[in-house]
C-alpha cells in the first residue's frame, strides 16, 4: 500500500474538519517502515529505564525497531546507549542481560570493550599469539555511542542523531511539571509489570490521551473521579493528555505515601497525564509517577513497558510493601481495562472502509493533537528526508 501524504490533508485540518489517520498507519508494513524513520528516528524515543540496569557494569540488550541497542551502566554511574554490534564481523555482543566481568566480550572472536565501548583487546588478530596489528587501530573501533538522553529514569535514545537536544525537545514538559523535576524512586520489582496488547503503539497513545471512554471502560474509576472532574492538556507539537481534579488516595486508612516535597496546593488534589510523543506515557500525582514506554513489537503488537516511582527512599522498605503492591494493583487493573478498546481499535482498522474516524471537537482533541503530530512527523520527512 505504501504512504500517500496528501491523505494526510484531512489530518492536518483544524479538529472539528479532520479526520484521524488512515488505516494503513495501523495495518501496513510500509507504512510502519516510513514512520520508523519519520517519527522514531528522527525524534527522541523512549527505549527503557535505567532501572533496567541498576548497577554499575550491568548491560541489558534492548532491541527498538528490529535495530539491536545495548544498555550499559558504567564505572562513573551513567548509562550509556550502544549499538550491540561488534566492530570485527558485526556479532550481536551480549544476547541477555548480564553483569560485565571485566570487558564486553564478543563470543565469536574475542575483542574486548570496555564499558565505556572502548576496544581494548584483539586476540590473535595479527596471527597466532600476535594481539596487534598495525592496520586494526582500536581508538577507532571502539562500539558506536548511541545519541541518548536521560529523564527521570526514562532512556530515549535519536537515531538520526540531529534532533534538537532533548532539553529542548522536552522542554514545554519539563516546564509544565518544573515542580517535579526532583528525584524519584522506583519502587522496586512490586512497582513494575508489562502489558502485551495486540495493537499498534498509537492507539495506546490515543486512547491514553483522552479521558472520554472513562464511563464505560473504568467504571471503578469513574466512580471517584468522573469525567466532569478532568480537563484537556494539549501542547501542539509537544504532548497531549489530560488531567483531573479529585485525585484523592485511599489505598489504606493506616498509611500514605510521602509526598513530593515543594508541590504547591494545586496538587494536593490534582494529577495529570500525559503522552509525551512518541511513545511514552506518563502520570504524575503528589506522591507517585509513573512512566509507560510503549515498545513497538511489530505493527500490531505492542508491549507497555509500566514503572512507578515514588517521592522518598523511604518508600522503598518492607513496611511500605503493601501499600506499594496495592497502588501497582490499582494502576494494572486500569491500565488492563484499557486493553479490550485498544486492542478492538486495532481489528477495526482493518475494515476498509473505515475513513480515519471522525473526532468530537470537544472531547478527542488531545487525541487529534497526537494524530496531527504523527502526520506532521511524515510531511517533515518526506520534504527534508
Ligand atoms: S565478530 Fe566480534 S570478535 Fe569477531
Ligand atoms: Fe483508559
Amino acid at each position: 500500500m505504501g504512504i500517500n501524504i496528501e491523505a494526510l490533508d484531512g489530518v492536518l485540518q483544524p479538529v472539528a474538519g479532520a479526520t484521524g489517520l488512515p488505516n494503513e498507519f495501523y495495518v501496513d508494513e510500509q507504512t510502519f517502515a516510513a514512520e520508523r524513520d519519520a517519527v522514531f528516528f528522527k525524534n527522541w524515543a523512549a527505549i527503557g529505564f535505567c532501572k533496567d540496569v541498576p548497577q554499575e557494569a550491568d548491560a541489558r540488550p534492548v532491541t527498538f525497531l528490529g535495530i539491536p541497542l545495548l544498555l550499559v551502566r558504567g564505572r562513573d554511574g551513567k548509562v550509556r546507549v550502544f549499538q550491540n554490534t561488534c566492530r570485527h564481523r558485526g556479532m550481536i555482543l551480549v544476547d541477555k542481560p548480564a553483569k560485565v566481568r571485566g570487558v564486553i566480550r564478543c563470543p565469536y572472536h574475542s575483542w574486548c570493550y570496555d564499558l565505556d565501548g572502548k576496544l581494548k583487546t584483539t586476540p590473535h588478530v595479527g596471527g597466532p599469539g600476535f594481539n596487534v596489528h598495525e592496520d586494526i587501530d582500536r581508538d577507532d573501533l571502539g562500539l558506536v555511542e548511541i545519541r541518548s538522553a536521560v529523564w527521570q529514569d526514562i532512556i530515549f535514545v535519536n537515531l538520526s542523531t540531529d534532533a534538537q537536544p532533548f532539553e529542548i525537545y522536552a522542554e514545554k514538559l519539563t516546564q509544565r511539571w518544573h515542580e517535579f523535576e526532583r528525584p524519584c524512586y522506583f519502587g522496586g520489582p512490586d512497582s513494575e509489570f508489562d502489558l502485551e496488547v495486540k495493537s499498534n503503539w498509537k492507539l495506546a497513545v490515543e486512547n491514553y490521551c483522552e479521558s472520554y471512554h472513562l464511563p464505560w471502560i473504568h467504571p471503578g474509576l469513574n466512580s471517584y473521579s468522573r469525567l466532569e472532574d478532568h480537563y484537556h492538556i494539549m501542547e501542539n507539537g509537544h504532548f497531549s493528555g489530560q488531567g483531573t481534579t479529585v485525585y484523592n488516595p485511599s489505598l489504606s486508612s493506616e498509611q500514605a505515601f510521602s509526598n513530593f516535597g515543594g508541590l504547591s496546593q494545586k496538587w494536593d488534589s490534582q494529577a495529570e497525564y500525559i503522552a509525551l510523543f512518541p511513545n511514552v506515557l506518563l502520570g504524575v500525582h503528589r506522591d507517585h509517577r509513573y512512566a509507560i514506554v510503549l515498545v513497538p513489537d511489530s505493527i500490531e503488537k505492542t508491549t507497555e513497558r509500566v514503572a512507578i516511582y515514588y517521592a522518598s527512599e523511604d518508600m522503598l522498605d518492607d513496611s511500605h510493601a503493601e501499600l506499594r503492591a496495592k497502588n501497582t494493583a490499582l494502576w494494572k487493573e486500569i491500565f488492563e481495562e484499557d486493553i479490550f478498546v485498544v486492542e478492538g481499535m486495532q481489528s477495526g482498522r482493518h475494515g476498509r472502509y473505515f475513513d480515519g474516524g471522525k473526532f468530537s471537537p470537544v472531547m478527542d482533541e488531545p487525541t487529534w493533537v497526537f494524530h496531527h503530530w504523527v502526520a506532521s512527523q511524515m510531511v517533515r520527512d518526506r520534504e527534508s528526508p
